[in-house]
C-alpha cells in the first residue's frame, strides 16, 4: 500500500517546506497518473502527487476554504486572486488576504499585474517575507472594468507585454527556487485567439506550466468548455498544461485528461459547496471506485467545518456572514424547506446556524439526476468584449501605462 503525497516540495533557495506526507488516500503500489511537477529554471520544484489544482476564486479560495478542501485530499489549493500593487503599496488589505493556513506546507498565490517591474517587485516580497512557494499569474479575467483598461484575459493579445511580464515575474521568483504558472483564456474571442502564442512565450520565458480555461473571454462562463483546445496547446509547447472548465465530478478530471493528454486539471465550480470532490478526485486519480454522494447530514456537518474555519479567520459574525454565499452551493438539489433555506441565508451565529442543521433529515439523499449538473456563474455570452481603444489594431503595446486596469480588481 502506498501513501499519497499531496504536495512534496523540495526548492533549492529555500528547502523550508518540507514534504506534505499526510495520508489523505490509500491506493494502488503504481500511481495511475504521474504527479506534477512545477520546476523554476533553476530547478526548484513544486511536485503535486496528485495533479488536481484548486482554482483560484475571488472571494471563495480563501485560507478557510482550501484548508477545507486540502483535508478532503490530495492537491495544490491556490489562494484568491492578489494584485501585485496592492502588495508593493503594502496595502493591509491586500496582506490580510495573503494569510495562510496552518495545514497549507505549500503556500501557492494567484498575483495579477500589467507592469512587469511592479509583478516583479510583488513577487519578491511575497517569496522572501511570506516564503511562497508557488505563484500563479491570472492572464484570464474576463471582467469588463479590467478588460476595458487592457488587463487580464485580454492582456495576452499583447504579446511585448505578456513576454516582459513573465520574464520579470519568473526571473524574480527563481531568485527563491520558486515555480511561476500562468492561467489564461482562448482568447478574447473567436476571431481574436491568443493561448497558442501564450503557451510559447511562457515556454520561453521560463514558465513551469500553463492553465487554460477553455473558453474566450467573450464566452464568460457560458456554454461549455472547448476541451479540444487543450488538446491543442499540449501539442503546442513542452511545459505541462492543465486543464479547465467544467469539471464537475471527479470523472469529469480523468476523462478531462484522457481526452486531451493534460498533466492535470484546475477545479473551480465544481467545488462549491462540495469541497469533499477533492476526495473524490484523490479517489479517482488513485484508481478507486467512486464513494457514495454524502448524506444531508454528512454535508451539515462539512459545512459546519467551513464556519468554523471562517470563524477562526473572521470572527463569528463576519465568518457566518462570509458563509452565507456558501449555503446555496451545498444544499442545491437537497430536500431543505422553504424557511430553513432563508433562515441559512441570513445566518450570523452559530447558534442560529446548529438550530437550523438541526432542522434538516440528516439520512436525506440527493436526487441521482442531480449529479454532473453545474453549479456557480454561467449566464451567457457578451454581446462583446470591452476593450481600450486600438487595441486589436497591433500586437504589441510597446510601454503604455495600463496601471489603470490594476485598481478595482476583483477575480476572473
Ligand atoms: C466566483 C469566481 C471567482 C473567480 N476568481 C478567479 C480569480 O481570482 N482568478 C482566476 O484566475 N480565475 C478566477 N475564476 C475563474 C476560475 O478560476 C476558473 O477558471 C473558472 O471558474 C472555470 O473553471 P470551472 O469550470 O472549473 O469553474 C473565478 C471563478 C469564479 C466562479
Amino acid at each position: 500500500m502506498r501513501t499519497l503525497v499531496v504536495a512534496c516540495l523540495t526548492t533549492l533557495a529555500d528547502p523550508r517546506g518540507a514534504c506534505d506526507t499526510t495520508p489523505k488516500v490509500e491506493s494502488a503500489d503504481v500511481p495511475l497518473y504521474p504527479p506534477l511537477s512545477l520546476r523554476a529554471p533553476s530547478g526548484g520544484t513544486v511536485e503535486v502527487a496528485t495533479p488536481v489544482v484548486l482554482a483560484p476564486m475571488a472571494g471563495i479560495t480563501n485560507p478557510a476554504y482550501r484548508q477545507l478542501c486540502l483535508e478532503q485530499g490530495a492537491g495544490l489549493y491556490v489562494c484568491e486572486m492578489i494584485t501585485s500593487r496592492g502588495i508593493v503599496e503594502r496595502n493591509p488589505k491586500t496582506f490580510d488576504m495573503l494569510a495562510f493556513a496552518p495545514g497549507e506546507t505549500v503556500r501557492s498565490v494567484q498575483l495579477y499585474g500589467v507592469d512587469p517591474e511592479v509583478l516583479a517587485r510583488g513577487t519578491r516580497i511575497v517569496c522572501e517575507e511570506l516564503g511562497v512557494h508557488h505563484i500563479d499569474l491570472n492572464l484570464g479575467c474576463p471582467v469588463p472594468k479590467v478588460t476595458r483598461k487592457g488587463g487580464g484575459g485580454v492582456l495576452p493579445w499583447k504579446t511585448d507585454r505578456l513576454a516582459a511580464i513573465l520574464r520579470a515575474t519568473v526571473a524574480a521568483a527563481d531568485a527563491y527556487g520558486v515555480p511561476v504558472t500562468i492561467k489564461t483564456r482562448i482568447g478574447i474571442d473567436a476571431d481574436h485567439e491568443t493561448f497558442l502564442d501564450a503557451g510559447r512565450i511562457a515556454q520561453d520565458a521560463g514558465v513551469a506550466a500553463i492553465a487554460l480555461h477553455a473558453r474566450t473571454v467573450q464566452e464568460a462562463y457560458a456554454g461549455h468548455a472547448h476541451w479540444d483546445r487543450i488538446a491543442e496547446l499540449v501539442e503546442a509547447v513542452d511545459i505541462p498544461v492543465l486543464g479547465n472548465g467544467d469539471i464537475w465530478e471527479a470523472s469529469d478530471a480523468t476523462d478531462m485528461i484522457a481526452q486531451t493528454g493534460a498533466a492535470g486539471v484546475v477545479v473551480g465550480r465544481g467545488c462549491l459547496g462540495r469541497p469533499w470532490l477533492f476526495a473524490d478526485l484523490a479517489r479517482a486519480f488513485a484508481g478507486l471506485d467512486p464513494r457514495p454522494y454524502p448524506t444531508l447530514g454528512e454535508v451539515a456537518a462539512m459545512l459546519r467545518r467551513h464556519a468554523e474555519l471562517l470563524a477562526g479567520l473572521h470572527g463569528e459574525r463576519w465568518g457566518l456572514i462570509d458563509l452565507r454565499k456558501h449555503m446555496a452551493w451545498y444544499f442545491k438539489g437537497f430536500p431543505v424547506g422553504g424557511e430553513v433555506r432563508r433562515g441559512l441565508s441570513t445566518v450570523s451565529s452559530f447558534a442560529e446556524l446548529d438550530d437550523l442543521l438541526g432542522r434538516l433529515d440528516p439520512e436525506a439523499t440527493l436526487p441521482a439526476d442531480e449529479l454532473g449538473k453545474p453549479r456557480g456563474r454561467q449566464g451567457t455570452p457578451r454581446a462583446h468584449v470591452t476593450l481600450p481603444y486600438g487595441w486589436l489594431d497591433s500586437r504589441e503595446v510597446g510601454d503604455a501605462d495600463l496601471s489603470d486596469a490594476e485598481s478595482d480588481v476583483s477575480g476572473g
